[in-house]
């Protein structure tokens, strides 16, 4: 084992449902190498790491308390110090609000969010994207092998697809703020593997019956539910050093994958994909840098724009047809009450 490989890794999002199968799995892997847990939660991380299953393995994390929607530069820059690795797995969920609609919110350029919503530390950008981009500065200062990022399937659709529409409409534009820092990932000459994955599950995935799907371009139509305990094995293989010839990534290249399983309802079909975490990386070790890294960014205000604006007006020509209607009927009944 090399001494590099025992330099400590830091799990961005610890107590995460996602985060906390990756401190288990790299705690059962490596038992001598140090997990930095990054967490917002003291007592969740406290009662997840140290008093449930993790238990006997607590002397190997290292918690580091952190609110990535206001976070402490120093903190940050201490826990990704020394480290080998970085794994962000963190993510908001944070539903839009009305004002969010506002022409001069949703059609601004790149980064006005900052002026706007800087009272709502829990919004995206700031969550997932400004600290997630700042942790990538330290990752660049610190000389870390690898930054693996975890952010979403729909980071890969254009902004005028439905599935792109529908979540940004309601969760605070969340593909536009995985989108813009997946490009300053790859604009920072940090090594970085971005996962991107459909829906995820709690259960584990049927191996006998269902294969899991890697796309090395970074798309893949909506899938099924991919397991949790599928993305924290390929979170944790994607940043470990080569370990049986030619069946991990290549450390000097940078990858962006799509995952996602093959049915969409339930588990049984294998068609296209792969047994194992490992052989996806296999795959995409051979197919890697084909994301096109010269597309600037995508009008998400614009589509989002044109689905809410015309979904009003559609609304308010409804109401206004109801209310003739209503009227109308308002008008007969009295015209015949006078009659009578
Ligand atoms: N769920 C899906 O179907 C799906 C689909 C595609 C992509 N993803 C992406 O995958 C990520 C991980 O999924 P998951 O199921 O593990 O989500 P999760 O259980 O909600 O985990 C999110 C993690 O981020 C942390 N976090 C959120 N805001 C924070 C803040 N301000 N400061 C510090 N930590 C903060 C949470 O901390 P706490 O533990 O304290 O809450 C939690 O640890 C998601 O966040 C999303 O970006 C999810």
């Amino acid at each position: 084992m090399s001494s590099m490989k025992k330099k400590p890794i830091l799990v961005v999002g610890a107590t995460g449902k996602v985060g906390r199968k990756i401190v288990q799995q790299l705690l059962q892997q490596d038992p001598s190498r140090e997990v930095r847990a990054l967490v917002r939660n003291p007592d969740k991380a406290q009662k997840l790491f140290f008093q449930n299953n993790l238990k006997g393995n607590g002397n190997l994390i290292k918690l580091i308390v952190c609110d990535l929607g206001s976070p402490d530069h120093k903190v940050l820059n201490n826990a990704v110090e020394g480290c080998d690795a970085i794994i962000s797995v963190s993510g908001c969920l944070r539903y839009s609000k009305l004002s969010d609609f506002l022409p001069t919110r949703l059609f601004s350029d790149a980064g006005n969010e900052e002026f706007w919503c800087d009272d709502d530390r829990s919004h995206p950008y700031f969550v997932n994207f400004k600290t997630q981009s700042l942790l990538v500065d330290l990752a660049k200062k610190h000389k870390c092998s690898r930054f693996v990022r975890l952010t979403a399937l729909s980071a890969g659709y254009s902004p005028f697809h439905p599935v792109s529409i529908i979540l940004s409409s309601v969760l605070s534009m969340t593909s536009r703020h995985h989108f813009r820092f997946e490009q300053y990932l790859r604009n920072s000459e940090v090594p970085y593997v971005i996962l991107r994955p459909g829906g995820l599950a709690d259960y584990d995935r049927d191996a006998e019956k269902t294969y899991v799907r890697v796309n090395p371009c970074g798309y893949l139509p909506p899938t099924g539910r991919l397991s949790r305990e599928d993305v924290a094995t390929l979170a944790i293989l994607s940043c470990q050093q080569q370990q049986h010839e030619g069946r991990l990534l290549d450390p000097e290249s940078n990858y962006t994958l799509g995952i996602g399983i093959n049915d969409v309802v339930k588990q049984g079909i294998k068609g296209d994909g792969f047994a194992t975490a490992e052989e996806c990386l296999h795959y995409a070790r051979d197919q890697c840098d084909k994301i096109d890294k010269t597309v600037q960014d995508k009008y998400y205000g614009v589509a989002v724009g044109i689905f809410v604006y015309s979904t009003l007006i559609v609304l308010a020509i409804i109401l206004v047809m109801i209310l003739s209607y209503l009227c109308c009927i308002g008008s007969n009944d009295a015209k015949s009450f006078l009659r009578g």
